[in-house]
């Protein structure tokens, strides 16, 4: 089932939202609909954690693919071309989502059901409805040019 378009979390966005997750060395991430991969990437090259990338397009799962084996970071990551439902998400430390109020809304009996104690949600934009965020954060790159500001959530299971 096709949740949302591709369209790119911006770099700074993606690691303050790997922050705000509290993602530690060693732990496992899951980006459900990875696009070209960058927060795949960025979890195992800066905060050093084992990251999946769930991503349903085959052009993109090969894009994220070249950029990490570009990176050298094949050891770490891993890219699924597979739609989120048919992946099992029992290991995941951290779950990374940038999607739509309604994807979320169908993918939450999901992680209900299968994502441990301790892990954590982190939603760019888009929340999760019935969900009670840990933390709330509007972030902005660069106020002064004008950027615009990013609401992301974070939700502790
Ligand atoms: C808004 S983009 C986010 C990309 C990336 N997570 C980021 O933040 O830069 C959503 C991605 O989800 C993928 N997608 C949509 N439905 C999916 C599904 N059912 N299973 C796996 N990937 C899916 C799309 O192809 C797209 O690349």
């Amino acid at each position: 089932m096709f949740l949302a378009p591709f369209v790119a979390t911006p770099t700074p966005v993606v690691r303050q939202m790997l922050v705000l997750a509290d993602l530690k060395p060693g732990e496992v991430l899951y980006d459900l609909g990875s696009g070209d991969g960058r927060a795949v990437i960025m979890a195992a090259k800066d905060f050093g954690a084992k990251s999946v990338g769930v991503e349903l397009r085959e052009d993109l799962a090969k894009r994220a693919l070249n950029n990490i084996q570009e990176l050298s970071l094949t050891e770490k990551t891993q890219i699924i071309q597979k739609d989120i439902f048919n992946v099992n998400l029992s290991s995941a430390n951290v779950v990374f989502l940038y999607l739509t109020t309604s994807a979320n809304e169908k993918i939450k009996p999901k992680l209900e059901a299968e994502l441990k104690s301790g892990a954590r949600v982190v939603s760019h934009d888009y929340e999760i409805l019935g969900w009670k965020p840990s933390k709330i954060d509007n972030f902005c790159e660069n106020p002064k040019l004008g950027y615009p500001s990013h609401t992301l959530y974070v939700y502790k299971r």
